[in-house]
């Protein structure tokens, strides 16, 4: 952790100040994986409040289970997860009580329930999330099966931020959406970020995740290897695409993953 200083943010889950270069959420040294086979291999990375980064990285490279370990879901073998500055509590659900809002692909709704049902089972008020998220008031009485993707994809995030997160992690948020949804969500995260919340997500494009970002990291097979805010890596898209393009080269050498590229 560096110098604190006298400078201090308000933590926006607990009204307190924390020191402004206290990250949000830290990866420290983490090796996590499946069963004995580790996929994060020493990974150490840091979001800090009022930012947003971005996870970049070929199919496979450990962009989910990044999120999942930051998340609390996946236990490390070694290594630690902090937020604020502190020890992150075990698991999920003490993550999200301490601060901590995940979205994963499947988007998590109920799809037999109202829109505004499924707010209602947020921590945040329905209020909250419409001033998020205004494109939702006419739909709060449409069950959710019925809404496109775009829209559910709208009423996870919009839900997610009105509980006040301090971290905020989301897994390919707008893969496949049209455009001015993507639009809509993006906006919503950067209204998130400027209110303090550090922001991680997995973008699949490079462009996209450098116009939308403060920072980009680039995770192949488990490590960072290329990092920087967004203004020094604009410079090198090519050099993110390639490393993108020889780990599917390599997998497609190594395994059946390949036939998912
Ligand atoms: N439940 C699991 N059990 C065993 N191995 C897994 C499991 N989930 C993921 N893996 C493996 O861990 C590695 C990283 O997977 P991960 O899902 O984190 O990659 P990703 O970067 O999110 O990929 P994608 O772009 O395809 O979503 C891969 O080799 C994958 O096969
Ligand atoms: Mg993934």
């Amino acid at each position: 952790m560096s110098d604190a200083g006298d400078r201090a943010v308000p933590d926006p889950l607990r009204g307190a100040a924390v020191p402004e270069a206290t990250a949000a959420i830290e990866a420290v040294d983490l090796e996590v994986g499946y069963g004995h086979l580790p996929v994060l291999r020493g990974l150490s990375m840091a979001v800090r409040p009022g930012e947003i980064v971005s996870l970049l990285g070929a199919n496979g490279a450990g962009k989910t289970t990044t999120l999942l370990a930051l998340a609390g879901v996946l236990s490390p073998i070694s290594g630690s997860v902090l937020m604020s500055g502190r020890p992150a509590p075990v698991g999920l659900h003490r993550r999200a009580a301490a601060g901590l809002a995940l979205i994963c692909e499947d988007r998590s709704v109920f799809m037999g329930l109202t829109c505004r049902e499924n707010l209602r089972l947020g921590r945040g008020s329905i209020e909250d999330s419409l001033e998020l998220m205004p494109d939702l008031e006419p739909l709060l009485d449409r069950k959710v099966g019925l809404m496109s993707g775009g829209e559910q994809q709208m009423l996870t995030l919009a839900r997610a931020l009105a509980g006040r997160p301090s971290v905020l992690l989301a897994d390919e948020l707008t893969l496949g959406l049209a455009p001015l949804i993507v639009a809509r969500l993006l906006a919503c995260l950067r209204t998130a970020a400027d209110r303090g919340v550090g922001v991680l997500i997995v973008e699949e494009r490079a462009k996209r995740a450098l116009q939308v970002s403060d920072r980009v990291c680039v995770l192949r097979r488990g490590e960072i290897v290329m990092e920087g805010t967004a203004v020094e890596m604009s410079s090198r898209v090519a050099e993110i695409e390639a490393s993108y393009l020889s780990e599917t080269a390599d997998a497609a050498v190594s395994g059946p993953r390949s036939i998912e590229q």
